[in-house]
């Protein structure tokens, strides 16, 4: 897979970019924070979600969203979940910051991400860290 493009929120952790990389990937965004009204882009997520190339690499913070700090709600979540399944998109769960969540909204199976996730079938490793992220993408 290396070559490949990895989509990445607009802004998200800088490191995201420089790890890809360095694995070889290319990084590009999708929009997740419109500045003007100081919320998630909801919309603009979900059209660069589908306008990517099915099978896109996707990685996405469903808690705890870093820089932002704001995350999708559990409809949007859900709807962002179909979008990801329709289009056979490969995702990439980051949640190096689950554990200063309120429990009860991130661990599986609580967290609507990785719910959505599991009724969809997809597998889902207990944790990855900036370690081993690129590699997961990369396998
Ligand atoms: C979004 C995000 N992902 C990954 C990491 C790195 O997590 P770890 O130190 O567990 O590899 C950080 C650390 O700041 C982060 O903000």
């Amino acid at each position: 897979m290396p070559g490949r493009t990895v989509l990445v929120s607009d802004p998200t952790w800088d490191n995201h970019h420089g790890l890809f990389q360095r694995a070889g990937f290319k990084t590009a965004t999708y929009p997740y924070w419109n500045r003007a009204n100081r919320s998630v882009d909801f919309d603009g997520m979900v059209k660069a979600l589908e306008a990517a190339e099915a099978g896109s690499i996707v990685v996405i913070q469903p808690v705890c969203h870093n820089p932002t700090g704001v995350d999708l709600d559990e409809r949007q979540q859900a709807a962002v979940t179909d979008v990801l399944v329709a289009k056979g998109h490969i995702v990439v769960f980051d949640m190096a910051y689950q554990a200063s969540a309120p429990a009860s909204t991130t661990m599986p199976p609580s967290c609507a991400a990785t719910r959505s996730a599991r009724a969809a079938s997809w597998p889902i490793p207990s944790r990855r860290t900036s370690r081993s992220m690129a590699s997961a993408a990369a396998a």
